[in-house]
């Protein structure tokens, strides 16, 4: 019985939140093992509609247990909030485990995020202000807040304070911002620990168990490669490891354990906030994209940029995560084109680069070059194998497989859990 990873191949929003779903029923355990409520994964449900944010995907489907893993930075405010709406809506969300060593955003992060931010101006990242990259910062700096620090108050208090002695300094002496009292803070994350304390578990250990005895543990990233820290486009990125090996550290399941890694890849791209984004459409294509893809932020609003289908990104994805399927989703949004542009490769500089430049400002540089295919006007929404597509959606399926370095295993064609064709089996 596996371990698989499910990670997202461009720059988040892919429809990993559909694809984990999709799985859920055939799954034991769900884990986040990256991220925070950075997030935002819309799930379609029959005529219902969710948007998670720090729960992991897992949490709507029944008899399934959602883990919170080590690796993930936790808003106590905003867990217990998505709970409560859950909750409200009937669903039973009782079974969450949490990590005892996942890290907790503190008010001081989410305000350092945002002023931070302001104060970089033209060379922001463009974050989403709830507090990511301080928090993930502070645990590399050995002094962050971990959940198993709300359950005794003298530490707590302890390491609030260090933690603020430096961050006063930045946010009174640098920001101008009024500082940060130590009680103000520890009072709220104090407020907390009741409700948390039955959902707080050594859940490396738990999932291992699951494994030994032969359950499914499905590993769920937030972000996607391209904003990881490590193999993202930094420092256009957030703080956490979104590819595979993330999927390890952030979880406590050893790599030898894992059997598969599905990636999920848009049919174009798509982004939001700053940095370098080679096929961007800045034209009526981009912002046809936009309106019927509906590609606005879950967590944030933000209208996303959009462009055509990238192929150096794909095979990019597949070699950093050792992908063995991809879902491509989407794919009912290019319903309608006359000619499908593919970016088979770049242009930098007069060089042509078919892998992914090493080099930050070459990838600014990168220009698309295009190989374009036939398009397709029927609609493909029922289609449920590969078949029952149009013969010219088939071929942009087989290219694309082609040009991207694993093959697709599933085809997404609308928001609902089965607008989907299915080729290969992913469980
Ligand atoms: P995530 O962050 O990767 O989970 O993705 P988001 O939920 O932020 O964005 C994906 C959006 O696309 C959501 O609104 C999904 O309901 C929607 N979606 C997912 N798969 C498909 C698909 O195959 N076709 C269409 N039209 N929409 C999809
Ligand atoms: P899902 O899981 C798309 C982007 C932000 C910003 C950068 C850093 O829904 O795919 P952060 O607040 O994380 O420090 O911001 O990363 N970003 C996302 N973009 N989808 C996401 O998550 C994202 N999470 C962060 O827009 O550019
Ligand atoms: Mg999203």
């Amino acid at each position: 019985m596996p371990a698989v990873v499910i990670v997202g191949a461009q720059w988040g929003d892919e429809g990993k939140g559909k694809a984990t779903d999709l799985l859920g029923s055939r799954v034991d355990h769900v884990v986040k093992f990256n991220g925070g409520n950075n997030a935002g994964h819309t799930v379609v449900i029959g005529d219902q509609k969710y948007a998670l944010h720090l729960l992991p995907s897992g949490i709507l489907t029944p008899g399934c247990t959602p883990v919170i893993g080590n690796g993930v930075v936790v808003d106590l405010a905003v867990l217990f909030e998505e709970l409560d709406a859950l909750t409200a809506r009937g669903l039973d969300v009782s079974a969450l485990k949490i990590s005892a060593n996942a890290h907790v955003i503190a008010d001081y992060n989410r305000i350092l995020d945002k002023v931070t931010e302001r104060f970089l101006g033209s060379r922001r990242i463009g974050t989403t202000g709830r507090g990511i990259g301080p928090t993930y910062a502070d645990k590399m700096n050995r002094v962050g807040i971990r959940i198993q620090d709300l359950f005794d108050e003298k530490i707590l208090a302890q390491k609030v304070e260090g933690a603020l002695e430096l961050k006063n300094q930045i946010l009174t002496k640098i920001y101008n911002r009024r500082a940060v009292t130590v009680e103000a803070t520890v009072e709220e994350l104090l407020s907390y620990a009741d409700r948390l304390a039955p959902m707080v578990a050594d859940t490396g250990l738990l999932l291992n168990q699951a494994l030994d005895r032969g359950e499914t543990v499905l590993l769920e990233a937030g972000q996607a490669t391209l904003l990881d820290v490590d193999h993202g486009t930094y420092p256009f990125v957030t703080s956490s490891s979104a590819t595979s090996g993330g999927a390890c550290t952030g979880s406590g399941i050893p790599p030898t354990r894992i059997d598969r890694v599905i990636s999920i890849v848009k049919a174009y791209t798509t982004r939001v906030g700053e940095g370098p984004f080679p096929t961007e459409l800045h034209d009526d294509f981009g912002e046809n994209l936009r309106k019927v893809g509906m590609e606005y932020g879950t967590t944030t609003g933000r209208p996303r940029r959009c462009g055509w289908y990238d192929s150096v990104i794909a095979r990019y994805a597949a070699r950093v995560n050792g992908v063995t399927d991809f879902v491509l989703t989407k794919l009912d949004v290019l319903t309608g084109l006359e000619k499908v542009p593919v970016c088979v490769a770049y242009d930098v500089d007069g060089v042509r680069h078919d892998e992914m430049p090493v080099n930050q400002t070459d990838i600014h540089h990168a220009v698309p070059i295009y190989e374009e295919l036939p398009g397709w006007w029927e609609d493909i929404s029922g289609a449920r194998s590969l078949d029952d597509l149009p013969p010219n959606a088939q071929k942009y399926v087989a290219a694309v497989e082609e040009l991207s370095g694993a093959r697709i295993s599933a085809i997404g064609v609308g928001p609902e859990r089965d607008e989907t064709v299915v080729v290969h089996d992913l469980l």
